[in-house]
């Protein structure tokens, strides 16, 4: 008899935004002459950068030659791109990491989904709260926690993220082996002083516990105080492991790249307190389940560093912005009180009114999708995520039927 993984159960019955996909289906079908404009899902609109177009073409012009065909790739990726990366990313800001601390993976999703199999089943886990459900729900299919309860999944230990703090917590009390950081947020598009981030870095150390830094947003960084990676931190390389995306910054929603950082120095221990290097666990894990990101997507993504490709994901981030700009000043405009936008594509609304039902009256009303703060967790209840990911057009058009129907 082939038994079921029974954790599955403890789940809600379908993903975030595959749930929020479905019900926007629904309403089409019901109401197929009304246009719906989806600001929930984070996805882009603008088309990849010209620069990755040429490169992308290229790399496939050289998998038609014999003599330039490349079969199966470094499970690590290539190392032009991690020299790349290394050198643009890191080194230039300060930040000390090689191309061979690099992992080319084919999204950061599944980077932070995935990374938690390298860890032992009794790790403590922290999480924000709101949270990208990714690092929840990955951790209960594992079984690391127990069942929903009160909103929330026992065993997982919640960071608050409010008002007061600024959406961005403090270390917890208790000691906790294994904590998902997100800055710019996903949510609430808050962002981490170089101040907060020392802090989680000290507790990490005092503790010998791993922060798993998921900087996917922060190409959309405009304030120069603000660290774009968890490295720009003293003693980050010894506990923490960053991910990040090319989705968000040139558009690879659709075409899949990304990269995880796991330092030499990080270390994880095993029952008798001896150290592993997490670099070598990661290395055999993707090794054993990954064959690689495609080549011309590849050579596609070493384009963004070329001088051409910066000005062009620069220019495609500040689209977004002035988009979150828009967004934000309509929705303070009406007097929602209103984070994020500024340095993320994500702007969070406080509605004080259940999100779920926030979320159907937009629909239904306005024809406008956004997504409900509390599938975000306990602490999103209240509040809306609206995503800058469209086109200007679109935002606007959004935003005038929503003061419309929110005016009356
Ligand atoms: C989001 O809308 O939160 C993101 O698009 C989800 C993702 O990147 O997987």
């Amino acid at each position: 008899m082939i038994f079921i993984n029974e954790h599955y159960n403890k789940l809600k019955a379908s993903y975030l935004f595959s749930h929020i996909a479905k019900k926007v289906e629904d309403f089409q079908g019901k109401h197929p002459h009304r246009e719906v404009i989806k600001m929930g899902i984070g996805d882009v609109t603008k088309p990849l950068p010209n620069a990755c177009i040429k490169a992308f073409h290229s790399a496939v012009n050289e998998m038609a030659e014999e003599e330039t065909f490349r079969g199966y790739g470094p499970e690590q990726g290539y190392l032009f791109l991690r020299e790349a990366i290394a050198e643009n990313d890191f080194r230039s800001r300060g930040a000390d990491i090689s191309a061979e601390e690099i992992f080319i993976s084919d999204g950061a999703k599944c980077d932070t989904g995935n990374l938690q199999e390298i860890f032992s089943m009794d790790t403590r886990v922290a999480v924000q709260d709101p949270v990208y459900p990714v690092y929840v729900d990955t951790n209960v299919m594992a079984g690391r926690t127990g069942g929903w309860k009160d909103g929330r999944f026992e065993g997982l230990v919640y960071l608050e993220s409010n008002e007061e703090n600024g959406f961005v917590p403090d270390p917890p009390r208790e000691p906790v082996d294994l904590i998902y950081l997100c800055f710019p947020n996903n949510p609430t598009g808050a962002t981490a002083s170089r101040e907060k981030l020392s802090q989680w870095v000290d507790y990490a150390r005092k503790n010998n516990s791993l922060i798993l830094f998921d900087a996917a947003y922060e190409a959309f960084i405009r304030n120069d105080s603000i660290p774009h990676s968890i490295y720009e931190i003293e003693g980050a390389r010894e506990v923490a492991i960053e991910s990040r995306s090319f989705s968000k910054t040139a558009g690879f929603t659709g075409i899949r790249c990304a990269f995880t950082i796991v330092p030499y120095d990080c270390m994880g221990y095993d029952r008798e307190g001896k150290k592993h290097q997490l670099h070598a666990f990661w290395n055999r894990r993707q090794a054993t389940r990954f064959n690689g990101v495609s080549y011309p997507v590849q050579r596609a993504a070493e384009a963004v560093f070329s001088p051409e490709g910066r000005e062009e994901v620069r220019e495609l981030t500040e689209f977004y912005l002035e988009n979150a700009k828009i967004i934000r000043n309509s929705m303070s405009s009406l007097g929602y009180r209103c984070t994020g936008g500024d340095n993320s594509p994500y702007i969070w609304v406080k509605t004080e009114t259940d999100s779920w039902e926030f979320f159907d009256m937009l629909l239904e009303k306005a024809g406008v999708v956004c997504t409900p703060g509390s599938g975000f967790g306990k602490c999103g209840e209240g509040y809306i995520r609206l995503s800058a990911f469209n086109s200007r057009e679109n935002v606007e058009k959004a935003m005038e039927r929503i003061s419309l129907f929110l005016r009356y």
